[in-house]
This record gives C-alpha cells, sequence and structure tokens, in this order.
C-alpha cells in the first residue's frame, strides 16, 4: 500500500551470530525502532545448513561462500521483519557498508564492526529480496499485522 504516494515495503533484517554472541541485539532493534520503522517479525533461530545456503544461493559460487555458511550457523541468529516506506534501502544505510571498515561511523557497522566475515547484521537488499526473505526465514503466522495507535511516523 502507498502512504503519501510513497510505496510502504518490507525488508528481512537478521542480527548474525557474532551480534548475539556479543550482546548487540537489544541495540540492534533499537536503531531500527527508533528510525521509525514497523517490526513485523522476531524471532531467535538457530539456522539450519540447507536455509542459509537457500538464502544465500546467489554467492554459491564464490570462495567464501563455505566460510560464510559456516558463520551463519555457527550459532542462534535473531530473524525480524521491519515494514515502512522505502525501509529497504533505509536500512542499508543504517547498516552501512558489507566491509566494516569503509562503513561510515553512525552506521551500524561502521560502529560496531571491524570484518566482514563477522559484519553483524544482514539486510535485503531489495523489495523483491526482502519478500523472498521474509518468505524464506518466517512461517505464516509468525509475521504479526499491527496497527500503531495515532502514531503516525511509525510506518
Ligand atoms: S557482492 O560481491 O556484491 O555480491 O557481495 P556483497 O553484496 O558485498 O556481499 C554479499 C554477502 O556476502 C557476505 N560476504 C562475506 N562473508 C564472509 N566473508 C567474506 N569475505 C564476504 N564477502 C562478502 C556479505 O556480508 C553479504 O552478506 P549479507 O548477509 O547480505 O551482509
Amino acid at each position: 500500500h502507498l502512504v503519501a504516494s510513497m510505496e510502504v515495503e518490507e525488508t528481512y533484517i537478521m542480527v548474525k551470530p557474532d551480534g548475539v554472541q556479543r550482546g548487540l541485539v537489544g541495540e540492534l532493534i533499537s536503531r531500527f525502532e527508533k528510525k521509525g520503522f514497523k517490526l513485523t517479525g522476531l524471532k531467535l533461530f538457530q539456522c539450519p545448513k540447507e536455509l542459509a545456503e537457500e538464502h544465500y544461493k546467489d554467492l554459491k559460487a564464490r570462495p567464501f561462500f563455505p566460510k560464510l555458511i559456516n558463520y551463519i550457523t555457527s550459532g542462534p541468529v535473531v530473524c525480524m521483519a521491519w515494514e515502512g516506506v522505502g525501509v529497504v534501502a533505509s536500512a542499508r544505510k543504517l547498516i552501512g557498508s558489507t566491509d566494516p571498515l569503509q562503513a561510515e561511523p553512525g552506521t551500524i557497522r561502521g560502529d560496531l564492526a571491524v570484518q566482514t566475515g563477522r559484519n553483524v547484521v544482514h539486510g535485503s537488499d531489495s523489495p523483491e529480496n526482502g519478500k523472498r526473505e521474509i518468505a524464506l526465514w518466517f512461517k505464516e503466522g509468525e509475521i504479526c499485522q499491527w496497527t500503531p495507535a495515532q502514531a503516525p511516523w511509525l510506518r
């Protein structure tokens, strides 16, 4: 649907195992909440290898693929679905560059990470992938549609 003629999108955000181990879950959720996006799905989850491979299937040919799969399955992740106007690109901006050493201060990776292979968080790179990834990581019934009461900035 449209808000002020701008497209409401959904994106899949995931706190990777290093973010969970380092106790950054609350900090990361807080950044997206404070920005004004709406949380529609949230769970702690131990990802099976097959799901990690499906999620990152476009990277299968990359030399780092096996390491990436080991990393993502090395401990629980926090799966989140967020909704809002322009949320896909905006979440990527909040997250910062893939290489945390290139990420700007103020971004999640710029503030909290050093290594590409331990970059704390994932965010969908397009609205299409947002939908695909939410469908991949969440079951029907795990996504909650709700309307914030009298808070038009929370869309
Ligand atoms: S690319 O080259 O543009 O397709 O890749 P990029 O978008 O930068 O990264 C795709 C995802 O792969 C992760 N990545 C890595 N993981 C481990 N080790 C290395 N060297 C590495 N390089 C890239 C990167 O974090 C992206 O994952 P997500 O979960 O989307 O951040």
